[in-house]
């Protein structure tokens, strides 16, 4: 039937960062490891079914074992090769650290603005050959699907809230933070205090490694992209705390993955349909017709 064809076809992806290597809540269907003109993607990707039986493919952009630095994640082929499977719509996921006081460790942030300090480092587009296009960046991430996330990722937080409370844990549930910006910095190290002060001097709230080119080549893609960051620490801008640390980073992984899956497990059927439908994907699809630049 209609349905099931529309069931077959993998109109979601997701990326998963540093701590979610596999969306192991949802049904295993299968491997594939599509070859792009620029390579392999970090790792094969798994197709899942959700419990209707619509598709979904992931992909660990660290690899399974996070064995690829931020700066060497092949960000072209990951694209190219969700783009492949027919995936229009990309919801990545990603630990990220807060320049910001009241943006926790455990909270949840759907930045819309970002800041590149990866720029002239990372191979950050699929146009470097006959064709030259320029791909609008304004927003970079995907306006209309990222409201669509907020109501449905407060909800997940609301339970999870709830749970917490109901369970007696010490810990203050995670809260949303909604149009943030995420600065995107070249690794491997962490920042220096000035570097993290200068970040939030900017207008920063969020640091991550990962974000880039990953969002600009979603764009070239004609892809809805949005970005749910999770928060594992304060970088290193706190004068009289110490800086941040990969152990620490490490710590809160565990608690932000089992969130991220949650998301992800609520939001995917009705993020598939709304794709569907199409009522996501006007602001993308068809975009890169006014990139091109004519030749003369
Ligand atoms: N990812 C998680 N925490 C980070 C930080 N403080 N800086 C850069 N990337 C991060």
């Amino acid at each position: 039937s209609a349905a099931e064809d529309s069931n077959e076809k993998v109109l979601v992806g997701v990326i998963g960062g540093s701590g979610l290597y596999h969306l192991d809540n949802l049904k295993f269907i299968k491997h594939v490891n599509p070859e792009t003109p620029w390579g392999h993607p970090s790792s094969p990707i798994t197709i899942c079914a959700l419990p209707n039986g619509t598709r979904v493919a992931f992909l660990a952009r660290h690899g399974i074992g996070h064995s690829i630095t931020p700066s060497n994640v092949p960000a072209r082929a990951n694209i190219a090769a969700l783009k492949s499977l027919g995936v229009r719509v990309v919801l990545a996921f990603s630990a990220v650290g807060s320049l910001r006081e009241e943006i926790a460790p455990g909270d949840v942030v759907l930045p819309s603005q970002v800041i590149d300090r990866t720029k002239g480092v990372r191979p950050a587009s699929f146009f470097d050959g006959s064709i030259v296009a320029h791909a609008s960046f304004g927003d970079p991430f995907a306006n209309r699907l990222v409201r669509w996330l907020e109501d449905r990722v407060r909800i997940v937080l609301d339970e999870e809230a709830e749970r917490i409370k109901t369970a007696g844990e010490q810990r203050a549930p995670p809260k949303l933070h909604t149009d943030k910006c995420i600065v995107c910095m070249e690794g491997p190290q962490f920042s220096t205090r000035a570097e993290s002060q200068l970040y939030r001097s900017w207008g920063g709230d969020i640091i991550n490694m990962s974000v880039l080119p990953e969002a600009k080549l979603a764009r070239e893609a004609e892809l809805s992209y949005a970005l749910i960051a999770t928060a594992t620490d304060y970088d290193a801008w706190r004068p009289h705390e110490a800086t941040v640390t990969a152990a620490e980073v490490f710590k809160t992984l565990q608690t932000n993955a089992a969130i991220s899956r949650h998301v992800a497990a609520t939001v995917l059927e009705a993020l598939h349909d709304a794709a569907a439908d199409g009522e996501l994907l006007s602001e993308e699809a068809g975009s890169m017709r006014f990139s091109i630049m004519p030749r003369s």
